[in-house]
């Protein structure tokens, strides 16, 4: 059977119309003789009204429709009398698809949201997952969009990989073996028998190999999921979170920089334009500040500085910081935190001490620092990493052998700048790094779907 989207009829004049909507029950009220059910099909964060007249469906009917059962409704299309919407239905025919009894957890509103990761499994179907998951979409269709304007190709990077891009060394294994005869061979595993033949795990990052591909077709972006096994269980950290990374030859930091700034702002200004409705609710329900936030990040230029530059703003500004500053020091949350607010901005920090970052970043002529950028945000601090690579072969091979990266395991890598090698960038951006600041919300947790964090897997 044909039937509209709430998000459509929402917007419909038809009056009269005979209309047929699909979706779950948010709640029933109503007085003797009419019932007045609120009904979401998750199209919109909006409910729309359906009015049954008790006498013409009886009791009977009218008792599935409870909250969080599923329903079909077909009736005329009418004006609404009541406050707060342009239209409702006057049902005439009403059947259960699927019933919820009193035992539906999401009963009332205004459940915590630790109380929500806990039925994940249902929390799409809440206004305020309802709200993330539609940003989560608009966010990653306009990060595709940025980039095809562009001129950039989506290229599929492989998740199973046999090597470590960022040489973290925090990866999870990828094998068929049996753990409980693990084949040996002069004393350790033998990974000649596992399925690849060879150590493998899940990717940390599809940079490596989008470097291959920019050095072929010139702008190429990744977009798929990535996977670290730190055991960092904080409000920013996932096991598993979706990034994005462009990669761009004949690009300098500089060019790297426009593009992650630019990005940023399409980003910003497509879901201001396009999800009014979704961050209006999250605005007024969690963060009174996040629309002037989404603006101001969307209008005003990036503060750009270098890493020397940033840690006299920090040595100078007289604050006592948990973590000590001193040049060359890992920059911890608080030190972001106090930049962005410093400026009122957010920063690019660029130039990295050599020894905090990658093997692959190109070396600057200092013999000390690298052409490495972060870009700092207010809220939810580094949102984005990136650098200029290294595309001197000898330089990178030192770096490699001075980190204790193993070189015959990246020998393609390597071959990339044995053979017409050429300046190039990207960065890398954590797409929940990004849902965060657009939606207010304070964990990462709360806008993936299923997140997977130490100790939990479920759904
Ligand atoms: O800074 P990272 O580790 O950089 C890279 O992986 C580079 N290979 C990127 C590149 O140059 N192509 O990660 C990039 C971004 C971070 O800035 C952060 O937004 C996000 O990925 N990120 C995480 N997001 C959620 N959970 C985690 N455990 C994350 N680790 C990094
Ligand atoms: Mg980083």
């Amino acid at each position: 059977m044909q039937h509209t989207k709430i998000s459509e009829l929402l917007k419909s004049a038809d009056y009269n119309k005979e209309v047929t909507v699909k979706g779950w029950v948010r709640s029933r009220r109503g007085a003797k003789s009419v019932a007045f059910i609120a009904l979401n099909d998750g199209s919109v964060i909006h409910t729309i009204q359906c009015v049954a007249e008790i006498a013409k469906f009886g009791e009977e009917v009218l008792k599935g429709v409870t909250t969080g059962a599923c329903i079909s409704v077909t009736g005329k299309l009418v004006q609404s009398q009541g406050q707060g919407q342009s239209v409702e239905i006057q049902a005439e025919k009403i059947s259960i698809l699927g019933n919820a009894d009193e035992t539906y957890p999401l009963q009332k509103k205004g459940h915590t949201l630790e109380f929500l990761r806990d039925i994940a499994h249902l929390r799409p179907r809440t206004n305020t997952f309802g709200a993330i998951l539609r940003l989560r979409h608009h966010i990653s269709f306009a990060i595709h969009q940025f980039f095809n304007d562009r001129g950039f190709f989506y290229l599929h990077t492989p998740v199973i990989t046999g090597s470590d891009a960022e040489g973290a060394g925090e990866m999870f294994r990828v094998t068929t073996l049996d753990l409980n005869k693990l084949p040996q061979k002069e004393g350790k595993i033998d990974f000649e028998k596992d399925f690849f033949g060879k150590e493998t795990n899940l990717t940390v990052s599809g940079q490596l190999e989008g470097e291959l591909g920019a050095m072929g077709v010139g702008l190429v972006y990744t977009f798929g999921p990535t996977f670290r096994a730190e055991n960092s269980n904080t409000p920013r950290h996932l096991a598993e979170f979706w990034m994005i990374e462009p990669e761009m030859a004949f690009h300098d930091l500089s060019d790297n920089m426009d593009v992650a700034e630019g990005m940023l702002k399409f980003v910003i200004s497509y879901v201001l334009d396009h999800c009014k409705d979704d961050l209006a609710f999250l605005c007024e329900h969690y963060d009174k500040e996040l629309l002037n936030r989404l603006n101001m990040v969307a209008k005003e230029t990036f503060k750009r500085m270098t890493y020397t530059e940033a840690i006299e703003v920090l040595e100078k500004s007289g604050k006592k910081f948990e973590f000590p500053v001193k040049w060359g020091i890992d920059m911890q949350r608080e030190h972001e935190n106090f930049l962005v607010e410093h400026f009122n901005l957010p920063v690019i920090v660029t130039d990295y001490p050599r020894d905090i970052k990658a093997f692959y970043m190109k070396q600057n002529e200092d013999g000390k620092t690298v052409r490495g950028m972060d870009v700092l945000f207010p809220y939810v601090g580094e949102i984005i990493g990136g650098s200029q690579r290294e595309e001197n072969y000898d330089k990178l091979l030192k770096r490699m052998q001075e980190m204790h990266i193993p070189e015959k395991d990246m020998w393609w890598y390597l071959e990339t700048r044995k053979f017409g090698t050429c300046p190039h960038s990207g960065f890398g951006l954590g797409l929940e790094r990004l849902v965060l600041f657009i939606t207010g919300m304070t964990n990462v947790r709360d806008v993936i779907p299923f997140p997977r964090t130490p100790k939990n897997a479920e759904f």
